[in-house]
C-alpha cells in the first residue's frame, strides 16, 4: 500500500526521537545521561491533580464542547487579563489538545499552496513541518550567534515578498532561550504591521524566564497588532502539564471560529477532565512558577559557566526556557576512529554512543553546528552530562 506524498514531506520530530531514545537505553540498563527532554521535570502541582479527581469522581467524563467548556475559556480570558493586561472575550479563544495542536490548527485553517510563513532561526523544529503540511512555503530567517541569535527589522524585511502572509514570534525561544526586549518585540512587530502580516506569536514559556525578565505579550501592544494576532499559550511548561494536553489560542473570532470547526473534524474536545485541571492550574496559587524559574536558572548558570571553559564551545546565555543551544564549532572536521564529525548529527551520535548523553541535533533547530541540551533535569545529572560531554570533545583529534 502506498502513502499519501504529505508524510514524506515531513521529518520524524527529532526531540519526540531522542527522548524515546533516551528512554529505551535506560529500560536496557545502560547509564544514560539525558539532555534531551523537553519538558519540566517537576510534577504537575497536586492541586490540579485533585481538580481531575474530582471531576471524574462526578462523571465529567463526557464530550465537551469542541473549542473547550466555558468555564475555561473564562479562566484564559482572566489569565490573559490578569498577566498580559489583554483584554480577550471566550468567543476570541479556543482550547486543543496542546499548544502544538493549536498551532496545528492554525495554520492548516490560515496557509495555503503559495503562501510564505516567516520563521526566525534557531526556530522550534515543528514550525517548518507543520507549515509544510499546509502546502504553504515556510521562509527561514536566519540570526548568527553573534547578534544573540535575534533577528532585527532590517534582516526580517529582506524576506519579506508579496507572497508572505505571515510572521512566528518564539520569545523566549526553544531552542535557544533567548528572548526579545520588549522593544526588539515592538520593532518586529512594526514591521510586520507595516506589511500587513498575520502575527502568530508562540508564548509558551513566557513564564519560565531569568533575572527577572518580563516577556512582552505581543497581543498588548495595542487593539491593531491585537487585531493581527494570533497568541498560543498552554499549561504545559508553565505548570508542568506536558501528558495532559491543553494549548489555546487566542484572536479573532472568525479565525477561532474556523479552527473550532477544523476541531470538530478531526479530534473534537480536549479531554475533559485535562480541562477542569487546567482551570485549577489558571485559578490557583501561582507562586511555585517563581520557585521552579529559580531552579531553572541556577541550573542555566551552571550550564552555561560549564560549557563556556570547554575549548571550541560558544553558548549564548539563555534569558529563559530550560535549554541551552551551544555551538561546537571545534568539535567539526575532528575524527574518532576512522569517523569524522560533519553535522550536529555526527556529534550527537558520538555523544551517544561513546559517553551515553543524549542531545538533540541542532540541524533540527536550523543550525547544524549547535546541540540542544535540556537543563529540565537534576543538578547531578547536568553536571555528569557536561562533565562526560567535555571529556569526549577531548578525545576527539
Ligand atoms: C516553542 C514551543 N511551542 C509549542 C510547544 C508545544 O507544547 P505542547 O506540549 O503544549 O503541545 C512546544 C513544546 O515543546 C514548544 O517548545
Amino acid at each position: 500500500m502506498s502513502l499519501a506524498q504529505r508524510i514524506n514531506r515531513i521529518q520524524p520530530s527529532a526531540t519526540l526521537e531522542m527522548t524515546a531514545l533516551a528512554n529505551s537505553m535506560k529500560a536496557q540498563g545502560i547509564d544514560v545521561i539525558g539532555l534531551a527532554a523537553g519538558e519540566p521535570d517537576f510534577d504537575t502541582q497536586d492541586h490540579v491533580k485533585e481538580a481531575a479527581i474530582a471531576a471524574l469522581r462526578q462523571g465529567f467524563t463526557k464530550y465537551t464542547p469542541v473549542g473547550g467548556t466555558n468555564d475555561l475559556k473564562e479562566a484564559i480570558c482572566e489569565k490573559f487579563q490578569r498577566e498580559n493586561g489583554v483584554s480577550y472575550k471566550p468567543a476570541e479563544v479556543t482550547v486543543s489538545c496542546g499548544a502544538k495542536h493549536s498551532l496545528y490548527n492554525l495554520f492548516q485553517v490560515l496557509f495555503e499552496a503559495g503562501d510564505e510563513v516567516l520563521i526566525p532561526s534557531p526556530y522550534w523544529t515543528s514550525y517548518p513541518d507543520m507549515i509544510v503540511l499546509t502546502d504553504a512555503k515556510p521562509v527561514i530567517v536566519s540570526s548568527t550567534m553573534e547578534s544573540g541569535y535575534k533577528i532585527n527589522p532590517e534582516i526580517l524585511k529582506r524576506h519579506i515578498t508579496p507572497k508572505t502572509k505571515a510572521l512566528i514570534l518564539n520569545s523566549p525561544s526553544n531552542p535557544t532561550g533567548v528572548a526579545y526586549s520588549p522593544k526588539e518585540i515592538k520593532d518586529l512587530v512594526q514591521t510586520a504591521m507595516d506589511h500587513n502580516l498575520t502575527i502568530i506569536s508562540d508564548e509558551i514559556y513566557e513564564h519560565i524566564t531569568f533575572e527577572g525578565f518580563q516577556q512582552q505579550c505581543v497581543a498588548a501592544l495595542g487593539e491593531e497588532v491585537k487585531k493581527r494576532t494570533l497568541t498560543v499559550n498552554g499549561p504545559s511548561k508553565t505548570y508542568a502539564m506536558t501528558g495532559w494536553r491543553i494549548g489555546y489560542l487566542a484572536g479573532s473570532a472568525e479565525i477561532v471560529s474556523a479552527v473550532t470547526k477544523l476541531q470538530g473534524q478531526s479530534t473534537s474536545n480536549p479531554t475533559s477532565i485535562a480541562q477542569k485541571a487546567t482551570v485549577a492550574a489558571l485559578k490557583g496559587p501561582q507562586d511555585e512558577i517563581r520557585r521552579r524559574c529559580q531552579e531553572f536558572e541556577r541550573r542555566r548558570n551552571v550550564v552555561v559557566e560549564k560549557l563556556r571553559t570547554m575549548p571550541g564551545v560558544s553558548v549564548v546565555k539563555p534569558d529563559g526556557t530550560f535549554y541551552a543551544f551551544p555551538r561546537f564549532d571545534g568539535a567539526f572536521g575532528k575524527r574518532y576512529g576512522d569517523k569524522v564529525i560533519n553535522s550536529s548529527g555526527d556529534l550527537a551520535t558520538y555523544l551517544l554512543k561513546e559517553a551515553q548523553v543524549v542531545t538533540v541535533p541542532g540541524d533540527a533547530f536550523g543550525d547544524d553546528r549547535a546541540l540542544r541540551l535540556s537543563f529540565a533535569t537534576s543538578m547531578e545529572i547536568i553536571e555528569e552530562g557536561l562533565k562526560r560531554i567535555g571529556t569526549e570533545l577531548q578525545k576527539l583529534s
